[in-house]
């Protein structure tokens, strides 16, 4: 059921079910962090890996002593310019905090949400949500609740919907190794936002074999259609005449008849619109039964760099 009913999804969730909740990213999957049974669904639900982590959800900064300890300094700073928002810390977790949930690490990913009714949400209950994204394993994120729907309608009970996401893409995901602040997972904050703060990030984004962050796998966040990302759209469009062509833009649309469908993230050219758009036009041309998705790569700047992470990843094959 899409609701926009706090009480229902409240009521589900301290009942063991789980819910999927709206953030400003994108939709979670969300369930009671401190129930294995709960999260063990969650993961039955999304047919997700073990290896790979949850985030868990809080809501306030005096609620990361419930799920971590030892915090440094620079997470506080980090906590109190972003949250609430979409920058997840991953930090040594407290001992009572599930393996399931970190995936047997001694560390814990945590945020604050920057959505109403998920803050309200989480004020009515006494536990933290455990969310990954409300999507199957490696498939593209919900940013609506339609979106989720069509994943999950059979499977969940509420559907909490709370709009379109603003942001439109996936929380940014820091560490902290030897005194050294580590990226995992471009996000919707930009690297050059947190390094204002924190100084230069050591980068660690890609590790296929062992994945310290599985939003790292080469292939994820990926439509079923094939997907190819290009520095040089116009020519790269030929290459596919005689197939059926949708196209992913930035800003200018080609003039281009052989193209059946094309989706511009931002006509203004402006990076924050292109990611709010990114994932509901993925959606849109992965239903059109085309041959290929041609998508174009954008400026490697700022929020840029986190929509050429996701469409790399999308178009791995
Ligand atoms: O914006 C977001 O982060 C959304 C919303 C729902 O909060 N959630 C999300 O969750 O993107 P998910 O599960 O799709 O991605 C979580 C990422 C995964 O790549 C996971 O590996 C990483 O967080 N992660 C979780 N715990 C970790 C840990 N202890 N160490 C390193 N990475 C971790
Ligand atoms: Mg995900």
């Amino acid at each position: 059921m899409i609701t926009t009913d706090i009480d229902s999804a409240a009521n589900a969730l301290r009942a063991n079910q789980l819910v999927a909740i709206p953030t400003e990213t994108v939709y979670g999957l969300a369930g009671n962090a401190f129930s294995d049974a709960a999260v063990r669904q969650i993961f039955l639900l999304k047919k997700r890996p073990a290896y790979n982590p949850l985030i868990v959800h809080i809501k306030s900064t005096d609620d990361l002593s419930l799920v971590a300890q030892h915090i440094p300094d620079m997470a506080y700073q980090l906590a109190a310019r972003f949250w609430p928002g979409p920058l997840t810390l991953i930090l040594e977790k407290k001992p009572h905090i599930s393996d399931l949930i970190t995936a047997g690490k001694k560390t814990v990913a945590v945020r604050i949400p920057r959505h109403p009714l998920t803050l309200d949400l989480l004020h009515r209950l006494d536990f933290p949500l455990a969310a990954p994204s409300a999507n199957p394993f490696g498939s593209i994120s919900p940013t609506s609740a339609h979106h989720v729907a069509a994943y999950f309608k059979d499977n969940l009970e509420v559907i909490l919907d709370g709009g379109n996401c603003e942001q439109g893409v996936e929380s940014t995901i820091i560490g902290f190794e030897n005194n050294q602040v580590v990226l995992y997972r471009h996000g919707a904050v930009a690297t050059d936002e947190i390094a204002a703060i924190a100084g230069p990030l050591k980068v660690h984004t890609s590790d296929n074999m062992a994945p310290v962050s599985p939003g790292m796998l080469s292939r994820h966040y990926s439509p079923q259609t094939t997907t190819v990302l290009t520095d040089d759209i116009g020519n790269c469009v030929k290459d596919f005449y005689g197939k059926k062509i949708g196209v992913l833009v930035f800003s200018q649309t080609l003039t281009d008849e052989k193209i059946a469908h094309q989706e511009v993230l931002s006509a203004g050219g402006q990076l924050a619109e292109a990611a709010r758009n990114l994932y509901a036009s993925l959606h849109r041309l992965d239903r059109l039964q085309l041959d290929v998705i041609v998508a174009e790569r954008l400026p490697e700047v700022s929020l840029g760099l986190t929509i050429n992470d996701r469409l790399e990843r999308a178009a791995k094959q």
